[in-house]
């Protein structure tokens, strides 16, 4: 018999299964299986620990009498018991070489990821910029993030809908619109569209500062696009039509593609039933002219409502994000939502999510998951909001021609003798990788410093690392005259040395990192992992010739350098990157 794709959650339905023949399960036994530390085995099992100490027994004599019961495991692990009551599993060479048989593609490792998630169908709420500006660096880790996430949960099984929740439906366009129509540079408008915006937007802007009637101006182009104005509709339409196009552009580099661009502007004609429905099931109640809901039971929200209508009875982002909690439940039929927005907007979620919760349970309906996938603030090397050194916001486009241009560097000092374009080639995809994988290295949870000596670099936990172990393995079958789509590894014999057993054991772990990734939706567990995986294979490599004589030997470790590319590809691939480079 194979082993699973999942060895941890194999492990955990056969102990609970022991555990329930002993009468232990129905009494509250857990598991614990989890990753161990190499010293001491692949997993362990600690559940006997906290069980026995509850029931006052003997937490060794337990964990011996669940070992009693686990025979069936011994046809492919070392058990023992260690410490006061930990199983310890350590896979045998032949299993840890059958599941490296079995897991030979990009597709067979997808097909044994089932989750939780599993046929569940989950919306991703990401990248979500402002229409009529540049996406800066503020905009960057929404649209990293996002997209691992996306893809995370694909591998699982969930279907995925990214949507982009574009802001395109504010108060800004009035002064936009009035500038527009008197200042509007074609020229400019044809080459820089984005920046032709934002120096339209200042110009009305201060305009209005200046001039009450140009304010009065202004503010009779908003009410004209809200009453649905054919000019100013259309105004609008082109704005932001030529923003996503721009937007396209930054995807495009970072291979996002959404499924549905629902912004602000959609959810406008469905806010007049939100309000009737809160106030109809005793949710909201006017205050101060607002239309707005207290959380009596929350220490702020009690004081400090979430407001859904303004005084002057305009919409705004809580009663549009409310009206798309219901659109992603009645139209997509979602039975979960994550919302990858910054940390600060951390009282606006919860507000939502609230309001959500006790709209949905008055209404009888089952109000999905809804998850805040936050995120801290990219810093610079001052520990200071990343800006230029003019104090204004970096805009991404030029910080990926940056990156782009330091790969560059980077690969031409290491490479001198490859021809440009191919120089130029690498350090598109490298630079790029670098910039998505700084941030998907940390914990999304936390500010990180952007430093582009750290993040373009063959050293460290680094994209430029893990692609040069791609590009490795890529070479050893490139000399050997092999194509790594067939590998020739028929007759290889089970890992024997300690570099060879110890990558083999690692490569059977990607399983775990992934769940543990998908499941906290932290995809930095699986970039860990990835650097993890990397650095044994780098010592595999060191210590132990691929190409060599004996036929069963060579076979074994092509087998390891053939998996150690797939698991590395798949793992990069799901966190956003391309690995299509043939050396570096
Ligand atoms: N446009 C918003 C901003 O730039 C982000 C929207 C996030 N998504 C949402 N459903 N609120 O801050």
């Amino acid at each position: 018999m194979s082993l699973p794709f999942n060895v941890a959650s194999h492990l955990d339905t056969v102990l609970r299964s022991a555990a329930g023949q002993l009468g232990l399960l129905e009494r509250g036994f857990q598991p614990e299986v989890r990753v161990a530390d190499p010293a001491n085995g692949d997993f362990q099992a600690n559940g006997a620990l906290a069980f026995a100490k509850r029931e006052k027994q003997n937490p060794r004599a337990l964990a011996q009498q669940i070992v009693d019961q686990l025979g069936a495991l011994k046809a492919h692990f070392d058990i023992t018991l260690a410490g006061p009551g930990f199983i310890n599993f350590r896979l045998q060479p032949p299993a840890l070489l059958d599941w490296l048989q079995t897991y030979d593609s990009e597709t067979h490792l997808q097909s044994g990821a089932a989750s939780a998630r599993q046929n569940q169908t989950w919306i991703v709420d990401y990248s979500s910029p402002n229409t009529a500006k540049q996406m800066h660096v503020g905009h960057l880790r929404s649209a990293v993030i996002g997209e691992a996430i996306c893809r995370l949960l694909a591998f699982s099984g969930a279907k995925v809908i990214r949507d982009n929740h574009i802001g395109d439906w504010g108060t800004q366009f009035g002064k936009l619109i009035w500038a527009y129509k008197r200042h509007l540079n074609p020229a400019t408008l044809a080459a820089e569209p984005l920046e032709e915006f934002e120096r339209l937007y200042k110009l009305g802007n201060n305009a209005a500062e200046a001039d009450p009637a140009v304010l009065t101006e202004a503010q009779q182009e908003l009410v004209k696009l809200q009453g649905g104005d054919a000019e100013n509709r259309a105004i609008w339409q082109k704005i932001n039509d030529v923003s996503l196009a721009a937007f396209q552009l930054i995807y495009d580099q970072l291979g996002i593609r959404f499924d549905a661009t629902l912004g602000e502007s959609f959810y406008n004609d469905k806010v007049e039933r939100i309000y009737r429905e809160l106030t109809d099931c005793g949710l909201a109640e006017e205050s101060q002219g607002a239309l707005v809901v207290f959380h009596p039971e929350h220490p702020r929200f009690k004081t400090q409502p979430f407001i859904i209508r303004k005084k002057d009875g305009a919409a705004n982002y809580a009663s549009s994000d409310l009206a798309t909690v219901l659109h992603r439940f009645e139209h997509f039929k979602v039975d979960g939502a994550a919302y990858v927005i910054d940390f600060r907007q951390s009282d606006h979620m919860d507000q939502l999510f609230l309001t959500a919760k006790k709209w949905f349970e008055k209404t009888g309906r089952k109000l999905p998951q809804l998850e805040h996938v936050d995120f801290g603030t990219v810093l610079g090397e001052n520990n200071k909001p990343l800006k230029t050194r003019e104090g204004e916001n970096i805009r991404l486009k030029d910080l990926l021609n940056e990156a782009r241009e330091r790969a560059f560097a980077l690969v031409s000092s290491k490479n001198p003798d490859f021809p440009e374009a191919e120089r130029r080639a690498i350090a598109d995809l490298v630079g790029v990788a670098s910039v998505q994988y700084a941030d998907l290295s940390q914990n999304r949870s936390s500010d990180y410093v952007f430093a582009w000596d750290k993040m373009i670099s063959l050293e460290g936990n680094t994209a430029a690392y893990l692609l040069y172990a791609v590009s490795r393995v890529r070479s050893i079958f490139r000399k050997a005259g092999l194509d790594p789509a067939h590998p020739p590894v028929a007759g290889a014999t089970a890992p024997e040395t300690a570099q060879e057993l110890a990558l083999a054991r690692k490569l059977v772990k990607f399983s775990d990192a992934v769940q543990l990734a998908t499941n906290t939706l932290r995809p930095h567990f699986l970039g860990l992992y990835l650097y993890e995986l990397a650095s044994e294979f780098s010592t595999f490599y060191a210590a132990d010739k691929v190409i060599v004589d004996d036929p069963a030997v060579k076979a074994r470790r092509l087998l390891l350098c053939h998996r150690t590319l797939t698991v590395l590809e798949t793992g990069l691939h799901l966190l956003g990157l391309r690995t299509d480079l043939e050396r570096m």
